[in-house]
């Protein structure tokens, strides 16, 4: 069996959106069918666990079933963060042998900030995704730019970040192992405002400079986290889940997930089925 594909959701700034993509994607391939493992190398914060938690517990409160991802037990989150080195990396290398032995997909969120853990993982991603927060705040970490003229100066910390897994894959894995990196703006307001014609001038010429792809991107929209709760997403409304009421916004908030997805060579059909919005 081929091995599976190892996603990695990261980006050095703080609430730039990975738990949130992270938790999409992920039940996006459960309705896709796809046997998905995940593992939160945020020791502190746990989001994407405490999504999953939730949604045990909502399924048990509500006597529904939906799919849920194999969750390689890495113990005590805090303890983990304060333990050595070698006691992370061989908690993690051990969540990874469990993932890559249960599931098709290994879906990685990271923290924000830099940790050994999440520079290993980026070193082991087939595909890096990084969301970015819809202003020049964010683009800073990805790429510097002069304060006079606003061009692009060099690539900045996490690109370096980046290009160090590449490295380090090329060493370990070989010619044929180039990490598909796609950055996706975030957030985007909907407004098109002037400073996101420049901000898209500067990432087409950061992309290519450090060989990123940039794919569709999100609006910001409530629904993006008010059924986190839940332990739900708009992957997973239907006409018997469905614990808001469904607007016009959910149906478009899936299409632009099912973008996404498919912008990652994922399977994005869960997010075609018709659901029925009450306007
Ligand atoms: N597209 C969106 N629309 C609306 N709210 C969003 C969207 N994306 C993220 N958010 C909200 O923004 C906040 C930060 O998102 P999230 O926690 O996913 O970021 P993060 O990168 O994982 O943060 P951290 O670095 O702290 O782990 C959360 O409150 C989340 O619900
Ligand atoms: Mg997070």
């Amino acid at each position: 069996m081929a091995d599976p594909a190892v996603i990695v959701v990261g980006n050095e700034k703080g609430g730039a959106g990975k738990s949130t993509l992270a938790i999409h994607i992920v039940c996006g391939l459960l309705h896709a069918g796809r046997r998905v493992a995940i593992i939160d190398l945020d020791l502190r914060q746990r989001s994407m666990a405490k999504f999953f938690a939730n949604r045990a517990a909502w399924m048990a409160g509500n006597g529904q079933t939906l799919p849920m991802p194999v969750e390689p037990d890495m113990g005590d989150g805090k303890a983990l963060a304060r333990a050595d080195e070698q006691e992370q990396l061989a908690r993690f290398e051990a969540a990874m042998a469990q993932a890559r032995a249960e599931a098709d997909v290994i879906l990685i969120d990271t923290p924000g900030g830099d940790t050994l853990l999440s520079r290993t993982a980026h070193g082991m991603a087939d595909q890096i995704v990084t969301p970015m927060n819809d202003s020049f705040v964010d683009f800073d970490l990805l790429g510097q730019i002069d304060p006079v003229t606003l061009e692009l100066l060099k690539p900045s910390i996490y690109s370096e970040s980046v290009w160090e897994a590449r490295k380090h894959r090329a060493v370990t894995e070989g010619r044929n192992a180039a990490i598909d990196w796609i950055v996706v703006v975030n957030r985007m307001a909907v407004a098109a405002a002037r400073n996101r014609q420049r901000l898209e001038d500067r990432m087409e010429k950061l992309a290519r400079r450090v060989g990123f792809r940039i794919g569709p991107g999100l609006r910001d929209r409530v629904i993006y986290r008010e059924l986190f709760p839940f332990g739900l997403t708009v992957a997973d409304l239907s006409n018997d889940v469905r614990p808001v009421a469904v607007s016009l916004a959910h149906v478009a908030a899936r299409q632009e997930m099912r973008s996404l997805m498919l912008a990652l060579g994922l399977d994005g059909s869960a997010l075609d089925a018709p659901l029925d919005a009450a306007a």
